[in-house]
């Protein structure tokens, strides 16, 4: 494996993949419509082709490519309910097409992005981000029975770190939070936050499994969750970011209206099939929160941030 090919590489997992991938000496060509990520983030070793995954020009850029990583996607959860069609368009229609460009140019292996919310219930498959993942498992399912395309699912659950999408309202939680407290905003948690939890993993452990797969084919036409491993509330997140932030902040904690969406969702990953291959994740809650922090500071010092 030597040359590979990443959608979405404008993005927050993508531009994290890209980085490491150039560090340790392959040839990257990177996708991005620049819907959501930033070309700057994008390095500059990386030939980069400013183009949506939904046109048939990707084809070309695919020969000659050995693995495929398929990130690309719109994938803020308030943006892909109020535009289903469009969701479902870029996240299904533009898979297939990832697909079939890998499939006709002969690629060796493609991984592409799953996520936890196939599996958090009734209610969360009900929305359309959720649908779109589905539909992914079903498009890699008819891929692998027709053309015989090797395939590896990586559901992964809460990703976070540098270069998350701060700009995204609301922006995901961790990120959320760690902006106001940047800010001397004081964020507002829910009396039940302490039930509130979620398998957060730092966005390097992750990209360390992905390496992996360049060199392993036992992950080959197989599904593997990616998390910590472990579920942490969201007021154990605000308390490690107001340590690691040094904030003397306290959160204003409100009642959860009756009305909300909550679904008391509690997701922990099965992390065990990647770790049989020898892969765990090695960054603590506080490490991976403190380098969060840093690029979120250097943002606001850049004045990206006010
Ligand atoms: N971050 C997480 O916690 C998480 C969890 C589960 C699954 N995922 C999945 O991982 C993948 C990467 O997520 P991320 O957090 O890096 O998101 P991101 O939004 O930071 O990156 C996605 C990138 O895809 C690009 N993109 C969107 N539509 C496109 C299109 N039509 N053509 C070309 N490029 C397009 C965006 O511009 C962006 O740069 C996504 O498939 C996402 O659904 C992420």
């Amino acid at each position: 494996m030597k040359k590979i090919l990443i959608t979405g590489i404008a993005g927050f997992i993508g531009s994290n993949l890209a980085d490491r991938l150039v560090a340790a000496g392959y040839e990257v060509i990177g996708i991005d419509n620049l819907a959501y990520g930033l070309r700057e983030q994008v390095p500059q070793a990386v030939q980069f082709h400013q183009i949506d995954i939904r046109s048939k020009e990707i084809y070309p850029l695919f020969e000659g490519v050995d693995a495929v990583f398929h990130l690309a996607a719109k994938n803020s959860l308030p943006d892909c309910q109020r535009d289903p069609v469009e969701t479902l368009d870029i996240n299904a229609t533009g898979t297939a097409n990832v697909f079939e460009a890998a499939r006709r140019a002969g690629v060796k292996k493609v991984m592409y992005a799953q996520s936890s919310a196939v599996e958090e219930g009734d209610e969360r498959l009900k929305g359309f981000y959720a649908i779109s993942k589905v539909a992914d498992q079903m498009i890699d399912e008819g891929y692998k029975a027709a053309f015989g395309l090797t395939t590896i699912a990586l559901r992964y659950f809460n990703v976070y770190g540098p270069r998350q999408d701060y700009r995204r309202n609301p922006p995901p939680i961790m990120t959320k939070f760690a902006l106001q407290l940047l800010k001397g905003e004081r964020p507002r948690l829910f009396e039940d936050d302490d039930r509130n939890a979620r398998d957060f993993i730092f966005v390097d452990d992750l990209n360390d499994f992905h390496l992996q797969c360049l060199q392993d084919d036992r992950v080959d036409n197989r599904m593997f969750r990616l998390g910590s491993g472990k579920s942490t509330s969201v007021k154990e997140v605000f308390a490690c970011l107001k340590k690691v932030s040094g904030s003397p902040l306290e959160p204003i904690i409100e009642r959860r209206p009756d009305n909300s969406d909550f679904q008391k969702a509690v997701t922990l990953a099965d992390i065990s099939a990647a770790q049989a291959l020898g892969w765990s994740p090695k960054t603590n809650l506080e490490d991976g929160l403190r380098k969060l922090v840093d690029y979120l500071r250097n943002e606001k010092e850049k004045g990206n941030i006010v």
